[in-house]
């Protein structure tokens, strides 16, 4: 039965008709070299252990990880970002062995550019994996300190690049380790060693699963007075203008899926990358869910990160790399 037509001039629709009009006038594209594959490196070898928080996701050691990150090359992710898994016994209030020479991060990051020299590798510097407390800073009276704190940050980034990262991650929140980092990187001969700025990070209760996979859930009070205040956007501006002004050659927006406004604000601001971290309780909340069996974790995961992009995102940092680069 034909109808008569109604008089709707502009029809939508039309432009979504087969896959390839949708591909055609597609505006965000999503492709591997958008990813940034975080990973968790621990000692030992042949080891590769599930973490159960964050299903899919596994602790290395530097071995294993090697062989692990070889299937993300042959992808095309090329771009890792390391977090050393520390066992109690080495921890301490002042986290000193985040820069003790011939510590896990200095031999990791060497076997990793050793075996693959075209990768680019980031380093996490913060201090919360390392210290007994799990702060990112050290404490006196209670509080988190900031300035001697960015010192050890100072010789953590110091000690990465020296092993050869190419580019090295704070992401503490202090004030002013932008700086510092770069005039001791610079003192040092270490012009070409890239700093990327986690420039707003939020305390979020999103990052539960990654503290299960370090165990670094702080032992006493929150991150609230170094991280921001999810009801903040105007200072995450703020920290952004800053850390550029410090000298960040790339920043950082965390989580990322509750700060699309953010991505979006801070990329009409600055001519810096911009990227955003996917974080644990993002993934966490996708795998669980499908295991559930009530979402498709791929789909959930091209949208989410589609979304990412959308906003204004670069790059993002995700643990859903590999499998969402095996779908594109
Ligand atoms: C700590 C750090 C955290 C994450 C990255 N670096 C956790 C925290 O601040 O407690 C979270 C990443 C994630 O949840 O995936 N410096």
């Amino acid at each position: 039965m034909q109808e008569k037509n109604m008089e709707i001039s502009t029809r939508l629709r039309r432009l979504r008709q087969s896959a390839a009009m949708r591909a055609l006038t597609r505006e965000t594209d999503l492709l591997p070299h958008h990813f940034v594959a975080p990973f968790f490196v621990m000692e030992g070898k042949g080891k590769k252990e599930p973490i159960p928080s964050m299903p899919g996701v596994f602790r290395y050691s530097i071995d294993t990880l090697v062989r692990e990150f070889e299937s993300y090359m042959k992808l095309s992710i090329s771009a890792l970002n390391l977090f050393c898994y520390v066992p109690n016994e080495k921890k301490d209030p002042q986290g000193s062995e985040a820069w003790r020479r011939g510590n896990l991060l200095e031999r990791a990051t060497k076997a990793i550019k050793k075996e693959f020299p075209e990768s680019l590798l980031m380093v996490d510097i913060a201090l919360d994996p390392f210290t007994s407390h799990g702060h990112d800073g050290l404490v006196e009276r209670g509080t988190i300190i900031n300035d001697k704190t960015v010192e050890l940050l100072v010789k953590m980034s110091l000690l990465a690049a020296r092993a050869g990262a190419d580019v090295v991650a704070p992401s503490d929140m202090m004030d002013g380790r932008v700086r510092a980092i770069r005039q001791a990187l610079d003192k040092s001969g270490f012009t070409d060693t890239a700093i990327l700025s986690y420039a707003a990070k939020y305390a979020s209760s999103f990052y539960g699963p990654f503290r299960d996979a370090l165990s670094s859930a702080p032992s006493f009070g929150d991150k609230k007075t170094y991280q921001m205040d999810p009801a903040n956007a105007r200072e995450a501006l703020r920290e952004c203008a800053l850390d550029e002004e410090e000298g960040a050659d790339l920043l950082l927006i965390k989580p990322a899926l509750t700060n699309l406004d953010i991505i979006a604000k801070v990329r009409a601001q600055t001519n810096l990358p911009l990227g955003a971290y996917q974080v644990s309780g993002e993934y966490s909340m996708i795998k669980f869910g499908a295991e559930k069996g009530f979402l498709n974790e791929t789909a959930a995961f091209y949208e989410t990160l589609t979304a990412i992009r959308r906003a204004g995102a670069d790059f993002i940092f995700t643990y859903a790399a590999k499998q969402v680069a095996e779908l594109l």
